[in-house]
């Protein structure tokens, strides 16, 4: 009877100290309430003539704007963005890069992954929380809209009372692109073409959304006017004596970019909203996707403007440099330099691109250390080849198309019919493979097969490079992970061998990235923990590539989520579970 009392009492005493807890836990929820903003958007997407850099073509929009508007939010914050579709004869997705999703994985963007498409007409909410400071990158996920324009720029905000690791008076945003005057729609048909149409190099580079084409190339067409003042060149300003945090974001289509202002040094400071142990640079490669943020000081002579010049690199270049115009107050904004804009580093200086990317380790005082070890290596060969006649790219030679269902709901509501449940190959015949050589990889196929992570692991993914269709070449792909920061281990030149370059990884002060490059005939060794539930595409940044099958998708945990938000459904097999 005593024991039965005691234990009684027991159960009480527990009960309210859980009782306590949540009452805690509320308390700390109401006070999270209290600070976190909850921002809400609305935006229209629609398609309008725009002439960018003096050429008219048309280009998609958003709320009127290209590129759309920059959400600026603090660490924390939630983002309530109404997409309404006007496009009118396509569909589309957004996609929020570099934001993990952590519980949110719906709200991701990626059609076909984590949602169906947004149809004309219809409007879709996204709503997720801004969890850490830093620059990131809207855009696009369907198609090769990214490339008609659809992209913009978030800047998350430290929370008040946080310090960042450097000090500056005035920040400053530059987002990045290539232009073509070509519609994404042939660019798309040529890349989906028998007779393969390859999309060519940009006519333009914009800085901010505007560049500068010569119009007397244009021909005799009344599309393109120099004096048009939607190009005329985008204008930075600083103050004398002042220093300034420039956030660049990247969102090109194909080029590999890098970026000089004349006569001032850069220290880059922080990447993929990651501090990093500043470097300080003459110049920056900045690859689709990746963003940077670097100090700039306007301590040059102050009586004359001066260049921002973007180069193509790692491609030989067919465009002409871009410019924006850094200007010392109080001159006149649109003064140009008394200079020609600077030329940067030569195009095939794969060395001095890579020296660049090892040099950038995490921030001393901000280290977060990987995992000693890892409990799964997938080993990724990217080569392009033919199938059936067509042009693709492969990973472990399955070039990756889209099911009809998106994964998430596919794995969550267990309708296996939907897409391969093969596992998607982890590895390639390393030890023969030759990436020097021109290969046709006869049997490579297309496919729909994913990776599926054991929850809760480490998984390391060794990103290689190899030769294209064509002697003598290989790429630089910047590849992007969905849901997750990713260490970077290393970076090598030739063939990554498991059996030796495991031991060169860099487990001491590794930066973090949700984008990183893999270069020509090299490899790039990421680790990962397999922590956020939801299905993952792990991309080449680069349009072109993506859309001819450069990619995977990871999935993890998706038997913890919850119910999925019927907003997401409608489409292939979950066509019977929409209705939103
Ligand atoms: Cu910024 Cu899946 O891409
Ligand atoms: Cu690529």
């Amino acid at each position: 009877m005593r024991a039965i009392i005691s234990s009684y009492v027991a159960i009480e005493a527990h009960q309210i100290t859980l009782l306590l807890f949540f009452f805690s836990l509320c308390l700390l929820h109401s006070i999270n309430i209290v600070e976190a903003t909850v921002h809400h958007l609305k935006w229209e997407i629609k398609y309008e003539y725009r002439s960018p850099d003096c050429f008219k073509k048309l280009g998609i929009t958003i709320n009127g704007l290209s590129p759309g508007p920059t959400i600026t939010a603090t660490q924390g914050d939630t983002l309530v963005v109404q997409i309404t579709n006007s496009l009118i004869t396509e569909n589309t997705a957004i996609h929020w890069h570099g934001i993990r999703q952590r519980g949110t994985p719906w709200s991701d963007g990626s059609q076909g992954i984590t949602q169906c498409p947004i149809q004309p007409g219809e409007t879709f909410i996204y709503r997720f929380v801004v969890d850490r400071a830093g620059t990131y990158i809207y855009h696009a996920h369907y198609g090769m809209q990214r490339s008609a324009g659809l992209h913009g720029l978030i800047r998350v905000l430290v929370p008040e009372g946080t310090k960042e690791p450097y000090s500056y008076d005035e920040d400053r945003s530059i987002i990045l692109n290539d232009w073509w005057h070509k519609s994404t729609m042939e660019q798309s048909t040529g890349l989906l073409s028998l007779n393969f149409g390859w999309v060519g190099e940009p006519q333009s580079l914009l800085i901010n959304g505007r560049g500068r084409y010569n119009c007397s190339l244009a021909g005799t067409s009344d599309v393109c006017n120099m004096t048009n003042p939607e190009c005329s060149p985008s204008v930075l300003t600083m103050v004398s004596g002042k220093t300034y945090l420039f956030r660049i974001a990247s969102v090109t289509s194909l080029s590999a970019l890098n970026l000089e202002i004349e006569g001032h040094n850069m220290t880059i400071v922080e990447s993929d909203s990651h501090y990093v142990n500043p470097v300080t640079v003459k110049n920056l490669n900045i690859y689709s996707g990746e963003t940077y943020s670097v100090i700039v000081k306007a301590n040059q002579d102050p009586s004359r403007n001066y260049w921002i010049a973007l180069n193509v690199v790692s491609r030989k270049p067919a465009t002409p440099t871009g410019t924006a115009i850094l200007n010392y107050y109080p001159n006149h904004p649109l003064n140009p330099p008394p200079t020609s804009p600077p030329l940067g580093p030569l195009w095939n200086d794969t060395l001095y691109r890579f020296n660049q990317s090892k040099s950038i380790k995490s921030h001393p005082n901000y280290i977060e250390t990987p995992p000693r070890t890892s409990d799964r290596l997938i080993l990724l060969l990217n080569t392009q080849n033919k199938i059936n006649g067509y042009t693709r790219w492969s990973v472990n030679n399955v070039s990756f198309i889209f099911p009809t269902t998106p994964y998430l709901i596919a794995i969550k509501d267990k309708l296996r019919q939907v897409f391969s449940q093969t596992p998607a190959p982890d590895t390639y015949d390393y030890k023969n493979y030759d990436i020097y050589s021109v290969s046709e990889n006869p049997n490579a196929m297309l496919g729909d097969s994913i990776h599926r992570l054991e929850f809760n692991s480490t998984v390391d993914i060794i990103l290689q490079n190899a030769n294209t269709l064509s002697n003598n070449t290989s790429e630089t792909h910047p590849w992007h992970l969905h849901g997750h920061d990713f260490w970077v281990l290393g970076y090598g030149l030739g063939k990554f061998d498991p059996r030796f370059d495991l031991k060169s990884y860099n487990l001491v002060d590794p930066i973090q990235k949700n984008t990183v490059a893999v270069y020509p005939y090299g490899w790039t060794a990421l680790r990962l923990r397999s922590d956020n539930p939801g299905v993952w595409a792990f991309h080449c940044h680069l349009e072109a590539h993506f859309f001819i099958g450069m990619g995977i998708v990871l999935e993890e945990g998706v038997e913890k989520l919850g119910k999925l938000p019927k907003a997401i459904m409608g489409c292939g097999q979950s066509k019977s579970l929409g209705g939103s």
